[in-house]
């Protein structure tokens, strides 16, 4: 393991019903006057109606921009810088899935620095620092509300960038499980396999220590604990808390380790295939853990999380059999029933060894092997070994 320095984190909020404490959180990090950026699904179920209520009531001022759209494109941000700029905020509230929240950043970062998105990319090309966050997810996926990056796509290639700066990360994430009752079934599984993804990919990325380690295993053990009854559609409030733990857990985890192959893979099938995330992600991770299990240490790192999954879970099989497990219990369509045409493959090969987040994967991966991972990918068999 390399030397390395841990980021910080948000201070965490956590409980069902914590949304109440978004007062405090918007006074102890000096906000009188809050855009609260969210989509319309979140509108409807109720919950912005609820925060603004209790904002007002704390008599902090509050304005809300609905306008987030899912995979948010530079003309996205553009479009909620434009609507801030007329608001004026001294404090950012991301209430939604990770669309709002990197809304949200984005939208930050245009606000106190100009520029455009692409000026962003990559870490820490922030000049002043940016106005507070809350991060309030009311999905357990991204972890969006652990990092200090906005993931925004291009306008025209839709390709994504990972903007960040440490003055993007949340002050405060609210945690409240209650808030994700109201997801929708798919959405609930989505998002709960790319919460599942973030935590393999992170526990064998090249950029893992100690405490990156940690996060990737009690991230694990939540989501593990209880993604079977979510993607089941039974999942208690108890394992919808776990849900959201895991993928907090998780977001910390990237944030410390970043991410590997999976991820790199399925940005381009999102960009040029328009899959979401969570599918294209959960579609080639047990691929990418078969490719991964060529890597030594990856190997006998997938062999520990098989003795906690047999231990927390009773499940003996290993972490690759019980990945494709959820995948059957998911339901998901393969590549070859989403419109994914195979003589793509090369093109999409070439775009994924361009992702950011592939050079963390432990196993270096060339345009062979990843046109290999969607080969293996395409009619949804079992994953099989590399070569
Ligand atoms: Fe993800």
């Amino acid at each position: 393991m390399e030397p390395f320095t841990t980021r910080p984190s948000p201070q965490l909020v956590g409980g069902p019903g914590s949304l109440v404490e978004l007062p405090a959180c918007v006074r102890k990090s000096g906000g009188e006057k809050v855009l609260l950026v969210t989509d319309r699904g979140i509108v409807e179920a109720g919950h912005i109606s609820r925060a603004t209520a209790l904002l007002e009531d704390a008599g902090i001022a509050c304005s809300v921009y609905d306008g987030t759209s899912e995979n948010p494109e530079e003309s996205d941000i553009r479009a909620a810088m434009e609507f801030a700029r007329k608001v004026g905020p001294d404090c950012f509230v991301g209430l939604g899935g990770g669309s709002s929240m990197d809304t949200a950043k984005g939208c930050n970062f245009l606000l106190t620095n100009g520029g455009a998105m692409s000026d962003y990319k990559g870490y820490g090309a922030a000049k002043t620092p940016l106005l507070p966050f809350i991060g309030i997810p009311t999905t357990s996926g991204t972890g969006s509300e652990c990092q200090s990056y906005a993931v925004i796509s291009r306008d025209q290639s839709h390709e994504k960038m990972a903007c960040g700066d440490p003055s993007a990360l949340a002050t405060f994430a609210i945690l409240d499980s209650d808030l994700t009752a109201s997801m929708p079934h798919k959405v609930a599984v989505l998002t709960a396999l790319d919460a599942l993804a973030h935590s393999l990919e992170t526990a064998v990325s090249t950029r893992r220590n100690s405490f990156s380690s940690a996060y990737s295993r009690e991230a694990f053990l939540n989501i593990a604990s209880a993604i079977e009854p979510v993607l089941r559609g039974e999942a208690s409030g108890s394992e919808r808390n776990a849900m959201l733990m895991g993928s907090a857990f998780a977001g910390l985890a990237i944030e410390n380790s970043m991410l590997g192959a999976a991820h790199a893979s399925a940005n381009p099938l999102t960009a040029s295939c328009g899959l979401a995330h969570g599918h294209a992600v959960a579609l080639m991770l047990p691929h990418v853990i078969g490719m991964n299990e060529e890597d030594t240490e990856a190997r006998e790192t997938y062999a520990h999380y098989g003795t906690l999954l047999s231990s927390c879970c009773g499940v003996a099989w290993g972490v690759r059999p019980w990945v494709e497990h959820l995948l059957a219990l998911a339901d998901l369509s393969p590549l070859a029933k989403c419109g994914v045409d195979p003589s793509l493959f090369s093109e999409l090969a070439e775009d994924a060894t361009r992702q950011w987040t592939g050079q963390f994967n432990p196993r270096s991966m060339k345009i062979e092997d990843f046109t290999v991972l969607y080969e293996n990918a395409f009619d949804g068999g079992a994953a099989q070994d590399a070569r």
